[in-house]
């Protein structure tokens, strides 16, 4: 049995206080379970998640097994965690179902962010009999791509944010909170429920649900922030409705791409968390200068992981017998064979409008908490290097690292090969690696405190380097925003 996401039933911000008051969040969470990510929690780990981590029963303990682990709980832990107000709203909105002395939940609840959000569970076939497989109108529950999303989302006061394939509306609702109206749309009328259950669960006035394809609910609208997380798996047959993006994979995301210029208002961003199939010779952003069709729009694409065809079709496979798996996998690699990827990668893909467009890729590790402030500053950083005024600002001025930086080198001892080296801003959320050349490591390296460029470009006259070399270098490196003007 699931949860119909009854849009009518009351709020729960009481039960919601109540739980993060207990320290049920992504932090809280992760403490008690030993788990670094919440993204982290496996099916498979909770037997000893129970027997290590959640013997000593408290309320915290009581809420992890009811609303992440799909467990049940005695009524008297249920009283240890809500008060008899919250349990009564609970159960008229229909979460939690008491049968034989014990109680359980018909949803999980996930912490995200600042952010809890109620879904389907994660593990449908767990005490569903008759599961065998995910249900058409299954709402899809936090995922690694809900997370990375919801971590590196810009968070700037918005007048409206629109989350297209919005699922639980995870990120409407965590847009909510700095946009003056949050839209969430999603074609499955359970998701939609799901996110309007959400909203009315935490008392949200600002957030509204529509059902629907894409924009089609949305006439001419425009918002100052677009995100979205697609059906991007490129899958032999339409089988997750959630997942799968036909046998390319770009079904769904090719039309949301393309139709950012009719809804991204003038000065908005679009932040998409996708994967796209790689192939030999074909850089990702010809495509998605195809798929905008002209628009004038700055484009960042960050690479977060690459996975082989080959090992991504194994990961896809499935069958309980042996060999129904392999036929599975096989299944698999022909398809991603037929479209020509070599590779899958998971990317972050921000659009801005730009009368001057342009394109960047970066490869980052994923974000491990919020790195919005840390995309704002990289994009920052693009425009002053794209600034025609740069250069001279650098020459009359001094220059300063941006904070303190890992430097990664390597060379062939013995060999008189040239070191190659790799730099990146420590204690980042989603650090990326940038690529030096031999001049940008040495100003680097060199530039302990703030210091002139006249400076450093009459210590490079000295030992025979010309002003040009140093400058391109240091824009470079303003560029890839380990420097900056001081
Ligand atoms: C990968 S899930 C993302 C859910 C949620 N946004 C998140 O990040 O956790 C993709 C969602 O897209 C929805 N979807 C698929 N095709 C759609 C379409 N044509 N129009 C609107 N939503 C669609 C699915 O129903 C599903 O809820």
């Amino acid at each position: 049995m699931t949860l119909t996401f009854d849009v009518h039933g009351p709020t729960l911000t009481g039960a919601l206080a109540r739980l993060a008051s207990i320290g049920f969040s992504e932090a809280g969470v992760c403490r008690r379970l030993g788990l670094e990510d919440l993204d982290d929690l496996q099916l498979r780990a909770i037997p000893i998640y129970r027997q290590e981590r959640l013997q000593e029963r408290d309320a915290l303990a009581a809420a992890i097994e009811l609303l992440l682990l799909q467990g049940a709980v005695p009524e008297a832990e249920l009283d240890q965690l809500f008060a008899r107000p919250d349990q009564e709203a609970l159960a008229d909105a229909g979460i939690l179902q008491q049968a034989d002395g014990s109680v359980r939940a018909l949803a999980s609840l996930y912490p995200v962010g600042r952010a809890l959000v109620f879904s389907d569970h994660a593990w449908p076939q767990m005490n569903q009999t008759g599961y065998a497989t995910v249900p058409r109108d299954q709402v899809m529950g936090i995922g690694t791509d809900s997370r990375w999303l919801a971590r590196a989302t810009l968070r700037r006061p918005v007048g409206s944010a629109l989350d297209l394939c919005c699922g639980s509306g995870v990120h409407a609702l965590l847009a909510a909170a700095h946009a003056g109206q949050a839209t969430a749309v999603d074609c499955n009328p359970r998701a939609a429920r799901c996110s309007a259950f959400n909203a009315k669960a935490a008392g949200l006035a600002n957030l509204e649900t529509l059902q629907g394809d894409l924009y089609a609910p949305l006439g001419d609208r425009r918002f100052g922030l677009i995100t979205c997380n697609p059906p991007f798996v490129p899958a032999p047959a339409q089988e997750v409705g959630y997942r799968d993006g036909g046998r390319s994979g770009e079904e769904i995301q090719r039309r949301v791409v393309a139709g950012l210029p009719l809804h991204l208002a003038e000065g908005g961003t679009a932040q998409l968390v996708t994967e796209l199939g790689e192939r030999d010779g074909e850089p990702l952003e010809d495509r998605l200068r195809t798929w905008l069709d002209g628009a004038p729009m700055a484009i960042h694409i960050l690479r977060l992981r690459t996975i082989p065809a080959q090992a991504y079709a194994i990961g896809h496979g499935d069958g309980d017998a042996y060999a129904d798996f392999l036929d599975s996998v096989g299944r698999w690699a022909a398809n991603l064979r037929a479209q020509g990827y070599r590779r899958m990668v998971s990317v972050l893909l921000t659009f801005q409008w730009s009368r001057e467009p342009w394109t960047r890729v970066d490869q980052a590790h994923p974000p491990v908490r919020d790195a919005g402030p840390e995309l704002e500053a990289l994009l920052a950083a693009e425009r002053l290097a794209r600034d025609p005024g740069l250069e001279d600002r650098l020459r009359a001025g001094r220059v300063v690292r941006t904070g303190p930086v890992a430097l990664l080198e390597s060379r062939s001892l013995g060999a008189p090969a040239p070191a190659t080296a790799q730099a990146r801003l420590a204690g980042l959320a989603m650090p990326i690696e940038h690529p030096l050349t031999a001049m940008e490591r040495d100003l680097l390296c060199c530039l302990d405190g703030p210091a002139a460029t006249a400076d450093l470009l009459a210590a490079a006259a000295k030992a025979g380097v010309a002003d040009r070399m140093v400058l391109d270098a240091l824009a470079a490196l303003v560029r890839k925003g380990l420097v900056g003007p001081a």
